[in-house]
């Protein structure tokens, strides 16, 4: 019975041990990792909520899609994949605006969401259209596929930030661009402050090449160009950017 009381008080100091954070001694534990060994975003990620941008804005009224075809150099021919496509706003115009010898990449975590786009573009006609299903890391890209790549009004509700934008730079051809839409506000209010953008594509290896604020209350588009082939840091290696106060 004395044996039994000594066995389950040196089980219960084992056990606390093993809760002990890294570290020990009461260090602040490592920040979190994926077991990709990507850093989970150091801020607030907005919950995803719908499949389309609130249009508390009119976007057509502020030609939102006229904008970011303009600001991207979006010509026809091109491949554009929509990240977070939702109900497609901008999927169902980049179709004609790259036309029949360009493609779009209508791509998104919610299975639900594509298909129902899927059915829109077949009831347009809209063949150029290609339905992809990703996760919240891996937007699952054909390799070397895309010459631009669009966030729009999704990138706060990336779970994992850093993967998913690891992942993604291969898809893009050479000379590629990414183009983020967002509201420059906190990420917990869905929009991303323009520094802690720049900053965390910086931590994966893009560049920002051009910014500019959109007319009409649509926010603003920036411009990343993609880390060059073998330049992507090893996940391990990738930290985690502060949100901002
Ligand atoms: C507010 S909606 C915006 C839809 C569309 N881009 C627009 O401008 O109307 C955000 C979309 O992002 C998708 N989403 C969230 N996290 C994602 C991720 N990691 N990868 C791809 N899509 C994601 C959601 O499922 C949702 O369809």
């Amino acid at each position: 019975m004395q044996i039994h009381a000594v066995s389950l008080a040196a089980a219960l100091l084992a056990l606390a041990a093993c809760s002990e954070p890294p570290g020990g001694n009461g260090a602040a534990a490592a920040p979190a990792r994926s077991p990709g060994g990507f850093p989970a975003p150091d801020r607030p990620v907005a919950p995803a909520v719908t499949d389309t941008w609130s249009s508390g804005p009119d976007r057509d009224a502020a030609d939102e899609s006229g904008q970011l075809i303009r600001g991207l150099q979006i010509t026809p021919g091109m491949a554009v994949a929509d990240i977070g496509a939702g109900s497609g706003y901008h999927t169902l115009r980049l179709s004609p605006a790259v036309g029949r010898e360009g493609a779009v990449y209508a791509e998104d975590i919610n299975e639900a969401y594509v298909a129902g786009l899927k059915r829109e573009a077949e009831r347009r006609g809209l063949a150029n259209v290609k339905i992809v299903v990703g996760t919240p890391e891996d937007p699952k890209l054909p390799p070397g596929a895309v010459d631009r790549a669009i966030l729009v009004h999704m990138y706060h509700e990336i779970a994992n930030p850093y993967a998913l934008l690891w992942n993604l730079a291969p898809a893009l051809k050479p000379g590629g661009r990414v183009g983020v839409i967002d509201i420059d506000r906190p990420t917990q209010a869905h929009g991303v402050p323009p520094g802690l953008l720049e900053c965390e594509f910086g931590a994966v290896g893009y560049r920002m090449v051009d910014f500019q604020r959109l007319r009409g209350g649509v926010g603003y588009l920036a411009v990343f160009e993609p880390p060059a082939p073998g330049q992507r840091p090893r996940p391990a290696d990738i930290q985690a950017c502060d949100a901002p106060d």
